[in-house]
């Protein structure tokens, strides 16, 4: 079974005393419930991480950065490296959010580095794509999609590509409440695997899981999360409120089979 997966992206949210309570909030939630292997992540801003890290430790909760500078260090003020990263303990970030490509012009050239960079510093990616509103409108998702993706992609090898998670995150959802219809979301998720079937091998695209992005929220997760292809979600404002974000992780479980269903064998004296 592929992994599962869902992300909670703070983005410039959240000071320390309020990371402090949500993350609280979601370690008494996780502890006590079965999360079927549904793995939770969450990325708070660069200051909070290492505590973050050190607060989730050996627990269900794990810990993304929202993302790392190109360089690997020296003279680039304000920039946070994959290695300074990986020395908090956290072992995955999110590269290529549209709020990057947007408002820090992050293009191709640039994104390819930063995955070079975390990759070799042991670093798992999240990388994020998606179209424009008016890309859609001009019917071009799909040819902005495999833009996207392949400026990236086409570089790495099979063992780079298993370090790798697709968020595909349609810019006009982002933030908007306007979600993407789970058929829209499905038909995209099924083109980007068939991209990474086509560039590296049907089983290498199976494994890699693809997130679906923008204004999740617990109303509309269960319907996205039913999708064969849409194996987890990464969510902004709803991962903000612990109740959200819960309501979130609740819509996903219902969706995950229980042991038993997914075939595996039960102990003895077990139903
Ligand atoms: P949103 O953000 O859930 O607030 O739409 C999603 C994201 O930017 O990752």
């Amino acid at each position: 079974m592929r992994r599962k997966i869902v992300v909670g992206n703070w983005k410039m949210n959240k000071n320390y005393w309020q990371a402090v309570e949500l993350i609280e909030s979601l370690l008494a939630y996780t502890e006590t419930r079965d999360l079927k292997g549904l793995e939770v992540l969450i990325a708070p801003a660069y200051p909070f991480l290492h505590y973050a890290y050190q607060s989730t430790k050996d627990t269900k909760v794990q810990v993304v950065a929202q993302d790392i500078s190109a360089y690997e260090s020296g003279a680039y003020t304000g920039e946070v490296s994959a290695d300074m990263i990986r020395s908090t303990g956290v072992q995955t970030v999110i590269i290529g959010h549209s709020e990057r490509r947007k408002y820090h012009g992050e293009g191709a050239q640039l994104l390819g580095e930063k995955i070079d960079s975390a990759l070799a510093n042991h670093l798992e990616v999240i990388y994020c794509m998606g179209e424009t509103l008016a890309a859609r409108r001009a019917k071009a998702q799909f040819e902005v999609a495999k833009k996207q993706l392949m400026d990236v992609l086409r570089p790495l090898n099979r063992d780079q590509m298993q370090q790798i998670c697709i968020a595909y995150e349609p810019v006009w959802a982002i933030g908007t409440g306007e979600t993407a219809t789970a058929e829209q979301a499905q038909e995209m998720h099924r083109y980007i695997r068939q991209l990474i079937a086509d560039r590296f091998d049907p089983e290498t695209a199976a494994r890699v899981p693809l997130l679906y992005g923008g204004s999740l929220r617990p109303e509309n997760a269960a319907l996205l999360c039913a999708q064969p292809d849409v194996d987890g979600g990464l969510m902004g404002g709803a991962a903000l409120r612990a109740e959200q974000f819960i309501g979130v992780i609740e819509a996903w479980l219902t969706q995950i089979p229980s042991p038993a269903k997914r075939g595996c064998r039960s102990s003895p004296g077990m139903d």
